[in-house]
Protein backbone atom coordinates (compact mmCIF):
# COMPACT_ATOMS: atom_id res chain seq x y z
CA UNK A 1 0.00 0.00 0.00
CA UNK A 2 1.53 3.10 -1.39
CA UNK A 3 1.51 5.51 2.28
CA UNK A 4 0.65 9.31 1.93
CA UNK A 5 3.25 11.70 3.75
CA UNK A 6 2.85 15.26 3.06
CA UNK A 7 -0.33 16.23 3.52
CA UNK A 8 -1.24 17.96 0.10
CA UNK A 9 -1.50 15.16 -2.84
CA UNK A 10 -1.72 17.36 -6.01
CA UNK A 11 -0.30 20.73 -6.76
CA UNK A 12 -3.77 21.42 -8.11
CA UNK A 13 -4.69 23.71 -5.64
CA UNK A 14 -1.37 25.82 -5.74
CA UNK A 15 -1.95 26.71 -9.67
CA UNK A 16 -2.74 30.34 -9.36
CA UNK A 17 -5.70 31.95 -10.32
CA UNK A 18 -5.93 33.04 -14.54
CA UNK A 19 -2.17 31.77 -14.70
CA UNK A 20 0.52 33.01 -16.65
CA UNK A 21 3.58 31.01 -17.26
CA UNK A 22 5.50 33.27 -15.32
CA UNK A 23 3.26 32.82 -12.09
CA UNK A 24 2.71 29.52 -12.76
CA UNK A 25 6.61 29.03 -12.93
CA UNK A 26 6.79 31.29 -9.29
CA UNK A 27 4.26 28.99 -7.65
CA UNK A 28 5.45 25.75 -8.84
CA UNK A 29 8.79 26.87 -6.94
CA UNK A 30 7.13 26.11 -3.69
CA UNK A 31 5.32 23.48 -4.53
CA UNK A 32 5.80 20.31 -1.58
CA UNK A 33 2.58 18.54 -3.12
CA UNK A 34 4.67 15.21 -3.02
CA UNK A 35 8.03 14.91 -0.90
CA UNK A 36 10.03 15.19 -4.02
CA UNK A 37 11.29 18.73 -2.78
CA UNK A 38 13.04 17.24 -0.39
CA UNK A 39 15.27 15.43 -2.96
CA UNK A 40 15.59 17.89 -5.05
CA UNK A 41 17.59 21.42 -5.17
CA UNK A 42 14.87 23.18 -6.90
CA UNK A 43 11.74 22.37 -8.94
CA UNK A 44 12.74 22.41 -12.97
CA UNK A 45 9.78 24.46 -14.56
CA UNK A 46 9.32 24.05 -18.34
CA UNK A 47 11.21 26.44 -20.30
CA UNK A 48 10.32 28.13 -23.69
CA UNK A 49 8.14 30.36 -25.33
CA UNK A 50 4.59 30.65 -25.00
CA UNK A 51 2.48 29.68 -27.96
CA UNK A 52 5.39 27.57 -28.80
CA UNK A 53 3.81 25.35 -31.57
CA UNK A 54 5.54 22.21 -30.23
CA UNK A 55 5.79 21.18 -26.78
CA UNK A 56 8.54 18.23 -25.95
CA UNK A 57 7.95 16.99 -22.75
CA UNK A 58 10.56 14.58 -20.65
CA UNK A 59 10.17 12.59 -17.30
CA UNK A 60 12.03 14.90 -14.84
CA UNK A 61 15.33 16.40 -14.19
CA UNK A 62 18.42 14.81 -13.79
CA UNK A 63 21.37 15.65 -12.19
CA UNK A 64 22.53 18.82 -14.48
CA UNK A 65 19.21 20.10 -14.41
CA UNK A 66 18.45 20.17 -10.64
CA UNK A 67 21.65 22.29 -10.26
CA UNK A 68 20.83 24.62 -12.96
CA UNK A 69 17.05 24.34 -12.78
CA UNK A 70 16.67 24.34 -16.57
CA UNK A 71 14.79 21.41 -18.21
CA UNK A 72 17.04 18.56 -20.68
CA UNK A 73 21.18 20.69 -20.15
CA UNK A 74 22.34 17.50 -19.07
CA UNK A 75 23.62 14.24 -21.08
CA UNK A 76 20.46 13.54 -22.50
CA UNK A 77 19.00 17.20 -23.50
CA UNK A 78 22.77 17.39 -25.61
CA UNK A 79 21.77 14.46 -27.87
CA UNK A 80 18.46 15.43 -27.75
CA UNK A 81 19.69 19.34 -29.05
CA UNK A 82 21.56 17.56 -31.65
CA UNK A 83 19.06 15.58 -32.63
CA UNK A 84 16.85 18.65 -32.91
CA UNK A 85 19.57 20.51 -34.78
CA UNK A 86 19.93 17.35 -37.23
CA UNK A 87 16.35 17.45 -38.06
CA UNK A 88 16.75 21.36 -38.61
CA UNK A 89 14.31 21.85 -35.61
CA UNK A 90 15.37 25.18 -33.35
CA UNK A 91 14.66 24.58 -29.90
CA UNK A 92 14.22 27.85 -29.32
CA UNK A 93 10.80 28.36 -30.99
CA UNK A 94 9.73 25.06 -28.94
CA UNK A 95 8.58 24.79 -25.49
CA UNK A 96 10.38 21.83 -23.52
CA UNK A 97 9.27 20.49 -20.26
CA UNK A 98 8.87 17.28 -17.78
CA UNK A 99 5.90 15.17 -16.28
CA UNK A 100 7.73 15.69 -13.02
CA UNK A 101 9.27 18.86 -11.65
CA UNK A 102 11.89 17.48 -9.26
CA UNK A 103 14.71 15.51 -9.43
CA UNK A 104 14.14 11.50 -8.23
CA UNK A 105 17.54 9.88 -7.15
CA UNK A 106 19.11 8.06 -4.94
CA UNK A 107 23.26 7.68 -4.35
CA UNK A 108 25.82 5.34 -5.73
CA UNK A 109 29.00 6.56 -4.53
CA UNK A 110 29.13 10.30 -4.85
CA UNK A 111 27.05 10.21 -7.77
CA UNK A 112 23.24 11.17 -8.15
CA UNK A 113 21.32 8.44 -10.11
CA UNK A 114 18.13 8.53 -11.67
CA UNK A 115 15.19 7.21 -10.08
CA UNK A 116 12.08 6.59 -11.88
CA UNK A 117 9.05 8.79 -10.23
CA UNK A 118 5.79 6.85 -9.26
CA UNK A 119 2.53 6.88 -9.74
CA UNK A 120 1.68 9.31 -6.50
CA UNK A 121 4.18 11.68 -7.97
CA UNK A 122 3.49 11.94 -11.42
CA UNK A 123 -0.27 12.46 -10.21
CA UNK A 124 0.54 14.85 -7.40
CA UNK A 125 2.56 16.86 -10.32
CA UNK A 126 0.25 16.66 -13.09
CA UNK A 127 -1.86 19.63 -12.41
CA UNK A 128 1.49 21.95 -13.75
CA UNK A 129 2.07 20.30 -16.97
CA UNK A 130 -1.91 19.93 -17.21
CA UNK A 131 -1.95 24.39 -17.01
CA UNK A 132 1.76 24.68 -19.21
CA UNK A 133 -0.25 22.73 -22.37
CA UNK A 134 -3.45 24.88 -21.50
CA UNK A 135 -1.58 28.12 -21.72
CA UNK A 136 1.12 27.15 -24.67
CA UNK A 137 -1.64 25.74 -26.54
CA UNK A 138 0.88 23.49 -28.15
CA UNK A 139 0.23 22.41 -32.39
CA UNK A 140 1.97 19.33 -31.59
CA UNK A 141 3.17 17.66 -28.36
CA UNK A 142 6.10 15.31 -28.09
CA UNK A 143 6.35 12.84 -25.47
CA UNK A 144 9.78 11.55 -24.92
CA UNK A 145 10.07 8.12 -23.66
CA UNK A 146 7.72 5.63 -21.73
CA UNK A 147 7.32 7.71 -18.52
CA UNK A 148 5.57 11.00 -20.76
CA UNK A 149 3.84 8.98 -23.11
CA UNK A 150 2.22 6.94 -20.88
CA UNK A 151 1.11 10.18 -18.46
CA UNK A 152 -0.09 11.63 -21.65
CA UNK A 153 -1.63 8.78 -24.00
CA UNK A 154 -2.73 6.14 -21.27
CA UNK A 155 -0.62 3.26 -19.43
CA UNK A 156 -1.77 0.61 -22.32
CA UNK A 157 0.23 3.13 -25.01
CA UNK A 158 4.02 1.05 -25.55
CA UNK A 159 5.92 3.81 -26.97
CA UNK A 160 8.24 0.53 -28.85
CA UNK A 161 4.74 -0.12 -30.99
CA UNK A 162 3.69 3.23 -31.62
CA UNK A 163 6.55 5.78 -31.54
CA UNK A 164 6.46 7.97 -35.13
CA UNK A 165 3.12 8.06 -35.18
CA UNK A 166 0.45 10.66 -34.63
CA UNK A 167 -2.18 9.38 -32.19
CA UNK A 168 -5.71 10.88 -31.55
CA UNK A 169 -5.40 12.77 -28.49
CA UNK A 170 -7.81 15.70 -26.74
CA UNK A 171 -4.42 17.14 -25.50
CA UNK A 172 -3.42 18.78 -28.87
CA UNK A 173 -4.29 18.34 -32.96
CA UNK A 174 -1.10 16.29 -33.04
CA UNK A 175 0.39 13.81 -29.86
CA UNK A 176 3.69 11.66 -31.13
CA UNK A 177 6.01 9.68 -28.58
CA UNK A 178 8.94 8.77 -29.47
CA UNK A 179 12.09 6.99 -27.05
CA UNK A 180 13.81 8.85 -24.08
CA UNK A 181 17.17 10.26 -25.13
CA UNK A 182 18.78 9.06 -22.10
CA UNK A 183 17.83 4.97 -23.40
CA UNK A 184 20.25 6.12 -26.50
CA UNK A 185 23.06 6.97 -23.89
CA UNK A 186 22.13 3.87 -22.43
CA UNK A 187 22.21 1.40 -25.12
CA UNK A 188 24.21 -1.53 -24.70
CA UNK A 189 27.30 -1.43 -27.59
CA UNK A 190 28.11 1.41 -30.41
CA UNK A 191 25.76 -0.86 -33.74
CA UNK A 192 22.71 -0.49 -31.39
CA UNK A 193 23.14 3.29 -30.03
CA UNK A 194 24.06 3.76 -34.08
CA UNK A 195 20.84 2.56 -34.80
CA UNK A 196 18.31 3.82 -32.17
CA UNK A 197 19.82 7.18 -32.72
CA UNK A 198 19.00 7.00 -36.67
CA UNK A 199 15.32 6.07 -35.05
CA UNK A 200 15.09 9.22 -32.85
CA UNK A 201 16.11 11.14 -35.52
CA UNK A 202 13.59 9.71 -38.29
CA UNK A 203 10.86 10.49 -35.39
CA UNK A 204 12.02 13.99 -34.82
CA UNK A 205 12.19 14.78 -39.05
CA UNK A 206 8.16 13.38 -38.99
CA UNK A 207 7.80 16.02 -36.58
CA UNK A 208 9.59 18.49 -38.89
CA UNK A 209 7.68 17.40 -42.00
CA UNK A 210 4.55 18.25 -40.34
CA UNK A 211 6.12 21.37 -39.07
CA UNK A 212 6.87 22.73 -42.80
CA UNK A 213 3.88 21.35 -43.92
N1 LIG B 1 15.58 13.65 -18.66
C1 LIG B 1 14.33 14.15 -18.68
O1 LIG B 1 13.34 13.43 -18.83
N2 LIG B 1 14.19 15.45 -18.55
C2 LIG B 1 15.21 16.29 -18.39
O2 LIG B 1 14.96 17.49 -18.28
C3 LIG B 1 16.51 15.74 -18.39
C4 LIG B 1 16.67 14.41 -18.52
FE1 LIG C 1 5.56 19.51 -6.55
FE2 LIG C 1 6.07 18.11 -8.73
FE3 LIG C 1 8.06 18.78 -7.11
FE4 LIG C 1 6.30 16.93 -6.34
S1 LIG C 1 7.75 16.79 -8.07
S2 LIG C 1 7.06 18.65 -5.09
S3 LIG C 1 4.42 17.73 -7.24
S4 LIG C 1 6.80 20.19 -8.30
Amino acid sequence: MATRKSTQHSAEELIPPRPTLSSLRAAAADCKACDLWKLGTQTVFGEGRRRSIVMFIGEQPGNEEDLTGKPFVGPAGRLFDAALAAADIDRSQTYVTNVVKHFKWKPRGKRRIHKKPNAQEISACRPWLQTEISLVKPQVIVALGATAAQTLLGSKFRVTKQRGQFIESTLAPYVMATVHPSSILRAPDNETRRLEHHRFLNDLKKLAQLLKA
